[in-house]
């Protein structure tokens, strides 16, 4: 172990002794994956390797702020059940020595391969489009066992991403007819959102393929590129900054969504689909998905966006942020449907029925952590729902919108809206200080994270003439076991 590594362990574990303290603050989650101490954002290297599932993260333990990025690390068998290891990669290198940023793992051959973004701030570094000043190299490392890994080897520098400005990150591997392929998001030379395609014979070499993006620019620059087929058809999420508000699909400070692409990705005869939002919360960025040995493609975000004006008062706790439940993604009528993972179902424990008669709630209920779920025959007239008194979930069958509003406990997130031609069934789960709403079999979501106090454990449903039949289960957390 080099001596940076062994100086990284001991400040980590000065860092995590506070876990104790900070697990006091309610607002811990219960089923959502935190950083143990301070910062936490993307999900990385997601896999099932060997019978374990494994979520790395990027992870800043020293600061609830942001800062230096390990790969943090957990794995689970079951999504209930979780153990948390020491940080898996460290940057202790001249090519990373900034940052262990995102990327992904790829298993072949009784081996994880963990690629990933080794950031260097040259002198006079700044954070515009220029090519000098930040290095962006994509490194691979690898494990046997998942834990322990290999030496680092860096693939490709910035002198290998043509016409680019020095944001090019986030490599996601997979393959496809005996040919390796890669993807990374990038900010071209001209500040135009794009990304890099790239193939190998052997998961080291790379060559590079392509350049895609859309006709018109979108945005100036893509993050955390995830490039799957589902059902035949070919999906590229990406996080898009700088895209122009529009008021209906382009509300957040960053975006988080999809096209559809048809055509030859490799040649310039493809054609992008409109920009689709995966989530139409106030928080949810760099998600990426894989697929386990059930076939399942599974996705995890992140349950925030870098730069939104939004309050996250755990912070000055010494913790912040979280990862959102996973979900299993379908393909459906052009457009992609999220499911909670089924596993989740065994958070389940007391479970009650209520009943919506003649506008009123028949139960008064006062819960914390739990699944609350509808379904609507017809598209109600006007459906209400308050939650801790500072959450409002809505829906009007005149205007057709969906909507979501905080007030206080918001710190900041106002509204959310989509329109719906129907409303047909809700699952809301909430948790100390999330809540994630998936509308009509997961079509659409809305997930946020909101910071109600204590106390305020209400729940009330109304609307004109409004009946129906529903059911709450309140949630148990996650079991952590340390390795
Ligand atoms: C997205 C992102 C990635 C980068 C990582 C750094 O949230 O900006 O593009 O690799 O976070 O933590």
């Amino acid at each position: 172990m080099n001596d940076l590594i062994k100086l990284y362990k001991k400040v980590i574990s000065e860092e995590e002794g506070k876990l104790e303290e900070i697990n006091k603050d309610y607002w811990r989650l219960g089923y959502h994956l935190m950083p143990p101490v301070g910062w936490l954002n993307d999900p990385n290297g997601l896999c099932e390797f060997k019978g374990l599932y494994h979520v790395f993260y990027q992870y800043a333990p020293t600061n609830a702020d942001g800062g230096l990025k390990f790969w943090g690390h957990y794995t689970t068998k079951d999504f209930i059940n979780w153990t948390k290891h020491d940080v898996a990669i460290y940057p202790d290198q001249v090519f990373d020595l900034h940052g262990v940023f995102s990327g992904s793992s790829f298993i072949e051959d009784g081996k994880m391969h963990c690629y990933y973004t080794g950031t260097v701030m040259r002198e006079g570094y700044n954070d515009n489009y220029e090519v000098e000043g930040m290095e962006q190299n994509t490194i691979l490392v690898t494990s046997k066992d998942g834990f322990t890994f290999s030496d680092k080897k860096v693939l490709l520098t910035n002198d290998n991403y043509p016409n680019m400005s020095w944001h090019v990150r986030d490599p996601k591997v997979w393959k496809e007819d005996n040919n390796y392929y890669m993807v990374l998001g990038g900010r071209s030379e001209k500040g135009e959102g794009c990304i890099l395609l790239y193939t190998s014979k052997d998961k080291e070499n790379w060559n590079y393929l392509n350049t895609i993006k859309t006709n018109e620019k979108f945005g100036y620059m893509w993050e955390c590129p995830d490039l799957f087929n589902i059902n035949g058809d070919t999906i590229l999420i990406t996080c898009p900054q700088g895209a122009p508000q529009d008021g209906v699909d382009i509300v957040n400070v960053h975006q988080c969504g999809y096209f559809v692409i048809e055509g030859d990705l490799t040649g310039q005869d493809y054609k992008f689909s409109n920009f689709i939002p995966l989530d139409r919360g106030f928080d949810m960025y760099a998600p990426q998905s894989f697929i386990d040995s059930k076939g399942r493609r599974i996705l995890i975000g992140w349950l925030s966006i870098s730069d939104t004006p939004f309050g996250y008062p755990t912070k000055e706790i010494g913790w912040n942020h979280c990862l959102s439940i996973p979900r299993e993604l379908d393909f459906k009528d052009g457009r992609l449907i999220q499911k909670p993972l089924s596993e989740l179902v065994n958070l389940r424990d007391e479970e009650f029925q209520f009943k919506v008669v003649n506008g009123k709630i028949d139960k008064e209920l006062f819960l914390d952590k739990y699944e609350m779920i509808m379904d609507f025959e017809n598209s109600p007239y006007e459906v209400f729902i308050n939650l801790k008194k500072d959450i409002n979930v809505s829906y009007v069958n005149e205007d057709k919108v969906f909507k979501l509003s905080f007030g206080k406990a918001g710190y900041g997130r106002d509204e959310r809206k989509v329109k719906i031609e129907e409303l047909k069934d809700l699952r809301i789960f909430i948790d100390t200080s999330s809540i994630e709403i998936f509308i009509n079999g997961g079509s659409e979501v809305f997930s946020s994270r909101v910071f109600p106090s204590k106390e305020d454990k209400g729940i009330n449903i109304y609307g004109e003439n409004l009946s129906i039949d529903g059911v709450i289960y309140s949630l148990k957390d996650f079991n952590y076991s340390k390795s």
